[in-house]
């Protein structure tokens, strides 16, 4: 199979849901597939033609290239559902962040994984992806891939040792770029604009400066010198930013972002089955799993069986849903990470009471 003629997302929430909606939007001959926990987040893209599917497991049976688009935590959970309905010859592509490709074929029994990174404006069609692919993936194969996600922005194939550097430049990019937005409409608010129309303009001048920056192959310094004239108004606003380090302070700011995102990338490669690395809290999530029979939030399922299971131990009827809830998704990702030297700098993990309740029980 060279051709991709049908493509299933798993987690149809913001990133699932604009993939989808590029495809549908871009390619009319593909057909689309999405499921979601909560199906309405599917129903919702009805009108694109997206069909939505009975369960994870048929829509890894139906689909050429199954896209995994849940937080990076959710994906073990996911993977195993559909590790069996995969077939021999399915792509199996995940935009989680931080989740190896080792990872990605060992939770799902396949070998013909792609890591994928976007960027936020993939959800407007702007975006950025990496894709990782796996070696037993053919040459054909990959070219379809990256035609389909340059349907949606700019597509780069990128060896998995450079995701780290990638996510501190483009996956963060976004966040610097929209740092500097808003100094500028600042700016143009203390100039007598309202914000409204500060931002109108701030936000076309980064989208037509992109433009312009894109059609022209000269030096960046060179684009800068063009508008800047001898004596006048826009040399003596960049000679602020110049003494200010500008330029040195956003690189700066990226280094900072690689070394967290290397520091991540280490706690995932980490990332074995919680049965092995940590046989104690793995027997308590099964127990929890098992016996207990209430859940403060139906919707929540499992996660919620364990928070109960939490609540009766402490001998409480029961805790505020949200703080059960937001204790379990602690314990879960905790799961999910295995246990790190540094996992305590983890705000999640702040909660280590239910960690201590976990190994302890
Ligand atoms: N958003 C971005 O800009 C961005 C950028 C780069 C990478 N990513 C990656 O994209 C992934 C998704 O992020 P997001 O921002 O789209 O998150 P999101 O809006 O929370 O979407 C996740 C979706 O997954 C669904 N889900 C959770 N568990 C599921 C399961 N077991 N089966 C089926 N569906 C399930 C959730 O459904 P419910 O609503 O029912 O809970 C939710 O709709 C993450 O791994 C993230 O790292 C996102």
């Amino acid at each position: 199979m060279n051709a991709i003629h049908s493509i299933g997302c798993i987690g149809c929430g913001n990133m699932g849901a604009a993939l989808l909606e590029g495809f549908a939007k871009k390619d009319k001959a593909l057909s689309l597939y999405g499921y979601n926990r909560s199906p309405a987040k599917v129903e919702r893209l009805a009108p694109l033609g997206i069909i939505q599917s009975a369960s994870p497991d048929e829509l890894a049976r139906t689909a050429d290239l199954v896209i995994v688009a849940v937080k990076p935590y959710q994906v073990p959970e996911v993977l195993s559902k559909i590790r069996e309905a995969l077939r021999k010859d399915t792509l199996l592509l995940s935009v989680a962040a931080g989740i190896p490709k080792a990872t990605l074929a060992r939770e799902s029994g396949t070998a013909r994984v792609i890591r994928c990174m976007p960027n936020t404006p993939a959800t407007v069609g702007k975006g950025i992806f990496a894709l990782a692919f796996a070696q037993e993936i053919p040459s054909a194969i990959q070219t379809a891939i990256l035609d389909l996600f340059s349907l949606l922005g700019l597509a780069l194939p990128l060896p998995e040792s450079k995701f780290a550097a990638f996510s501190s430049l483009i996956g963060a990019g976004p966040a610097y770029v929209v740092t500097m937005m808003q100094g500028m409409v600042q700016a143009g608010i203390t100039l007598g604009f309202t914000e409204k129309d500060s931002r109108r303009m701030v936000t076309a001048l980064f989208e037509g400066t992109a433009v312009w920056a894109q059609a022209k192959e000269d030096h960046l310094m060179a684009l800068r010198d063009a508008v800047s004239s001898p004596a006048g108004l826009t040399i003596e606003g960049v000679n602020v930013l110049e003494r200010k380090a500008f330029a040195g302070t956003t690189v700066d700011a990226v280094l900072a972002a690689n070394a967290r995102a290397l520091a991540m990338e280490k706690s995932w490669h980490t990332l074995r089955p919680i049965k092995n690395l940590w046989p104690s809290a793995w027997s308590t999530l099964q127990t929890a799993t098992r016996e207990s029979s209430y859940c403060c939030r139906p919707r929540c399922g499992t996660l919620c069986r364990i928070s109960a299971f939490f609540c009766q131990k402490q001998q409480r009827t029961r805790l505020p849903a949200c703080t059960g809830h937001n204790h379990v998704l602690q314990f879960v990702k905790l799961i999910a990470m295995g246990p790190t030297p540094r996992m305590w700098e983890y705000p999640a993990f702040r909660h280590k009471r239910l960690l201590y309740l976990a190994i302890n029980l």
